[in-house]
């Protein structure tokens, strides 16, 4: 494997850009390939089996057009389908998962709020992760059922977004969380409505997007695949919906929109 492949990076829509965006500030000089499985979007409400499925057939592709490594940026497929992916392909696998330890280390309440996908909620995956590193504390878990969808449709601004995810916070504050673990790569999109709602409650919002990025720099380094020359970021945007393996515009805006609400 060369360092100039480019990293692989997939999600079930464009929920992953809220981690590609932590790539390219941290690694300015990787190729990267994102892909949106939209055509399949939502994965929160499939079956296991059919996740695991579709996480393997994103992996083909992107390891097909050259990945190096493989960003799965998506919770949902961490939850359902990472063991199967390390255990079938051979190029590193980063994963991003709900950040219970990180969470749960600086939790002062001792209760600790989890908002993810109905899949991600109710996995086995899910519920190590806790057993393992929730510290004593209280762990309370939201599924966001239909909040996908308004990103997916760039509606993460309307007001029935804002009730949904009201509707879903507001037991939890009530419960005495002091952070809240983002579970889905879709979420970050909602931070301003997220912050306006805890806004009186002194909650920390966790999303792990940094730490993977993080994590990623030290894998290529650990396996000599750093792309050390000069070239700026070259982002290859594919869609599942769009079979021609060339830049699709739609996923490339929704991009250029996260940037502007995490500047
Ligand atoms: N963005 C995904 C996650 O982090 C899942 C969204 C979905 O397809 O339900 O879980």
């Amino acid at each position: 494997m060369n360092a100039a492949n480019p990293i692989g990076i997939f999600d079930s829509g464009i929920g992953g850009v809220t981690i590609l965006l932590e790539i390219e500030r941290l690694l300015p000089n990787e190729k990267i390939i994102y892909l949106s499985d939209d055509k399949n979007c939502p994965y929160g409400t499939k079956k296991r089996q059919e996740i695991i499925d579709l996480a393997v057939k994103n992996t083909k592709l992107l390891i097909e057009l050259g990945a190096k490594v493989i960003i799965v940026a998506c919770n949902t497929a961490t939850m359902a389908a990472v063991t199967t992916l390390r255990k079938q392909f051979d190029i590193p696998i980063i994963a991003i998962e709900p950040a219970v330890k990180p969470a749960s280390s600086a939790s002062k309440s001792g209760v600790v709020g989890i908002i993810a996908t109905k899949a991600s909620i109710e996995s086995d995956h899910l519920k190590t992760l806790c057993e393992l590193h929730s510290l004593g504390n209280t762990i309370v878990t939201q599924a966001g059922v239909g909040l996908v969808a308004f990103v997916e449709n760039d509606e993460h601004e309307s007001q029935e977004a804002y009730l949904l995810l009201k509707k879903y916070l507001d037991p939890m504050i009530k419960k005495g969380i002091d952070h809240l673990v983002l579970g889905c790569t879709h979420y970050p999109f909602f931070r301003k409505h997220i912050e306006k709602i805890v806004a009186s409650s002194n909650i920390t919002i966790i999303e792990p997007a940094a730490a993977i990025a993080k994590q990623l720099k030290n894998v290529l380094a650990q396996n000599k695949l750093t792309n050390n020359c000069s070239e700026d970021n070259d982002i290859l945007f594919l869609s599942t919906s769009d079979t021609s393996l060339t830049n699709n515009e739609r996923v490339k805006a929704r991009y250029e929109q996260y940037k502007k609400i995490k500047p």
